[in-house]
Formats: C-alpha cells, structure tokens, sequence
C-alpha cells in the first residue's frame, strides 16, 4: 500500500470560497462570525467564547500546529467579502490506516446557501484525491439534521449512530449519526473516465 502524500494545509479555491490556511489576522472574524454565537456551539463539542481572547488563543494554537505536514485545518472565507466565515478541519487521524474523521462549523449569517457543502466537497476531493486517504469519516449530533444533509449531499453514506460525551459540557451524552465515504465510493462518483 502506498504511503499518504502528506502535503499539510495547502490553500485551494471554489467557486465562492477561499479554502486556506488560518493567519493570526483570522481570530476577530472567528470571534464575530461565529465562536461567539451559542446557536452555532449548540451542535459542536466546544463551549462558545466568552471574549475575543478565546478566540485569539484558538487562532494561535491552530497557526502554531499548521506547518505541520500532517495537519489538515483551514479557514473558509467568503470571496464576496473577504472575511472568515467557518473552518474545517481533519479532527481524528490514522495514518496506518489511512483513515481521517472532519469536522466543520459555519457563521449561523450564512447558513443554507450551500456553502458547508461547497467546502466539504472540496476538501473531500483534497483529502482522497491529493493526500490519498481510503476512508473518511464524519459525525452530528442526531438532532443536526443540516449536518447531516450536508454529509448526504457530498455524497457521504449513513454507516452508524454513536455517543459522545461532551467533557466541556459538563459531561453531558448526546446520541450521533455517522457518516463515511471510501476512496473507491468517492473515485465512483466524482471521476469519469
Ligand atoms: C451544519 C452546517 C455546517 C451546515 O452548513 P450550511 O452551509 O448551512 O449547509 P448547506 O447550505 O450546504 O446545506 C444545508 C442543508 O441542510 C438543510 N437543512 C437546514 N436545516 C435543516 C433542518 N432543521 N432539518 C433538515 N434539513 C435542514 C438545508 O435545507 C440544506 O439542504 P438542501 O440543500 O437539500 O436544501 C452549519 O449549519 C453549521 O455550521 N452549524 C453549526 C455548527 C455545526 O453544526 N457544525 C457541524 C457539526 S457536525
């Protein structure tokens, strides 16, 4: 078996959306666009940030850890302004088994305008395609249907439901679907020969 091409956060555009690297200039548009906001923290594993410090000390952790060849964790910004509007990210990583898990946020401004799924779409084709991943993963809290519909548009199959437990939330459970495509699964529908 071939080896990963681990190439790190390489930046790469879509139709409306610049999918890069995070710079230390991001932390006030991730404050402002969606780190403060509870309706977006609502369905994620962290706590909302109480201040612009909480977001500064995010930015900086992820700009300090993206040199790294193995780390896959990008700012989506809007084209049209300019500004950060979400991130994803490569949350969970098996290089053996060349398996990697995603996980994603978007600004609650500009939910269900496509653009989660423009991303994903983009960066699924980055992680098989380039990196060479076999099989990727994604997980929602069962109540997060948009998330969910977002995974079925970029072609993502329901494998499961899960739990989580959510050790910022004061431990609380929450019942999770899963959600895989395999290299061979994403090669079937995306490339034609
Ligand atoms: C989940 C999230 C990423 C979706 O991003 P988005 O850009 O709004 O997604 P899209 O516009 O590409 O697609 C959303 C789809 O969900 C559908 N949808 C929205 N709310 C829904 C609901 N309550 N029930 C069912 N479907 C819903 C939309 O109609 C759309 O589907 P369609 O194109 O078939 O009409 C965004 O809402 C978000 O960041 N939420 C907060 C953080 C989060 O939940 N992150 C994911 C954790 S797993």
């Amino acid at each position: 078996m071939e080896g990963l091409n681990l190439i790190g956060t390489q930046p790469f555009d879509t139709a409306r959306l610049k999918i890069r690297p995070f710079s230390i200039k991001d932390a006030q548009f991730i404050y402002k666009n969606w780190a403060s906001n509870d309706n977006v923290t609502k369905y994620l594993t962290w706590n909302t940030h109480q201040s612009i410090g909480d977001s500064t000390e995010y930015c900086n952790s992820v700009v300090k850890a993206t040199p790294q060849l193995d780390y896959f964790h990008w700012i989506i910004e809007l084209t049209e302004i300019k500004e950060p509007i979400g991130d994803i990210a490569v949350v969970e990583l098996d290089k053996d088994k060349r398996e990697a898990k995603i996980g994603y946020v978007l600004g609650e401004k500009w939910w269900n305008q496509g653009y989660m799924t423009e991303a994903l779409e983009a960066v699924l084709a980055y992680l098989i395609f380039v990196i060479g991943f076999e099989k990727i993963t994604i997980e929602h809290f069962t109540e997060n249907k948009a998330s969910g519909r977002v995974m079925q548009k970029c072609g993502l199959n329901h494998s499961g439901t899960s739990k989580c437990v959510l050790e910022q939330k004061g431990g609380r459970e929450e019942s999770t679907e899963v959600y895989t495509i395999t290299k061979q699964e994403w090669f079937a529908k995306n490339i034609r020969i």
